[in-house]
């Protein structure tokens, strides 16, 4: 049997449990990440029966280093290979005033959203190199492209996160692993909800109107997003790595028809814009 393995961390609600149901409908054998025993049992126990494919879940806090190293000693004793690495958890840290957050929820911030996510990576890259390849989809946010004030530790984790992503896709292209990055919009999930509960006080007038508007009109479409992450695990997107992909603005359905122009320039990543991109000619010497 040809088992093909995808890695989802936060699978037990929100994105990650939309992501799981599809990649397993798409018949990959599942490895699934989280902290809450309950959510991860309740996703294993409703996904449509399939003798042929495997489904494995761990209970993971990844702000506990220790409990990340041991996770990555306990995949691998439990599957073959990893073809997919879906880097999906993440939390938004404290919001508001850099001044008035509680720096030890900084710091579990970016261990959650950055060093988790990098830890894996280190662990599995050359898991991928020795069975001849993989894909590892790193899962952005808001913050990454442009600043995002009262959301700092967040924006920090996920535009280090991009970076991270686009760095290890040029140390990586020759052992066909592709590392590419999803940015999914606003999705109406717990995590935005979190801006709700919070307020405008905390989160700021424009992000609490955004949570609001999303969750009384609806938001971005998880679905779609799962179509964008089967897509780079397959093998419809070889050549495309290294890039920030924008599921609603992106036609990225159509990019394996210019994979010349993707290699060749910085289209779809985190660039510094200088005077002359805006029509400031003021800025050259
Ligand atoms: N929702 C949006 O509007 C939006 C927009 C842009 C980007 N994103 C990104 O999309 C991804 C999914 O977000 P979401 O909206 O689905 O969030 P969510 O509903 O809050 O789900 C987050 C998942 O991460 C897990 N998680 C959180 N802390 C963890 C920890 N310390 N250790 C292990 N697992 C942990 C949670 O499970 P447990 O609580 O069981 O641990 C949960 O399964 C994130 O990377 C987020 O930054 C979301």
């Amino acid at each position: 049997m040809n088992e093909k393995v995808a890695l989802i961390t936060g699978s037990s609600r929100g994105l990650g449990e939309v992501l799981a149901r599809r990649f397993w409908v798409a018949g990959y054998s599942l490895c699934l990440i989280a902290r809450s025993e309950v959510g991860l049992n309740k996703l294993v126990s409703t996904l449509p029966e399939n003798k042929l494919q495997k489904v494995i879940s761990f209970v993971c806090n990844l702000d506990d280093q220790a409990q990340v190293t041991e996770l990555t000693v306990r995949v691998r004793e439990n599957f073959s290979a990893l073809d997919v690495l879906i880097n999906n958890a993440a939390i938004h840290g404290p919001m508001g005033h850099l001044s008035d957050n509680d720096f030890s929820l900084w710091r579990q911030t970016i261990q959650v959203d950055l060093f988790a996510p990098v830890f894996l990576c280190h662990s599995f890259v050359p898991w991928m190199k020795e069975t001849g390849g993989g894909s590892i989809i790193n899962l952005s946010g808001g913050g990454a492209t442009g600043p995002r004030p009262y959301f700092s530790a967040y924006a920090t984790a996920k535009a280090g996160l991009v970076r991270f992503s686009e760095t290890l896709a040029e140390e990586t292209k020759p052992y066909g692993i592709r590392i590419n990055c999803i940015a999914p919009g606003a999705m109406k999930t717990a995590l935005l909800g979190e801006i709700l509960e919070k307020g405008a006080a905390f989160a700021g007038q424009h992000e609490f109107a955004l949570a609001n508007k999303v969750f009384t009109e609806g938001g971005a479409l998880m679905e779609n997003v799962a179509d964008l992450a089967l897509f780079l695990a397959s093998d419809a997107s070889k050549g495309i790595t290294g890039k920030l992909i924008s599921v609603a603005w992106d036609d990225w359905e159509h990019w394996h028809e210019h994979l010349d122009d993707l290699s060749s320039s910085d289209v779809y990543t985190l660039r510094r814009i200088v005077g002359r991109d805006r029509g400031f000619i003021w800025g050259d010497k």
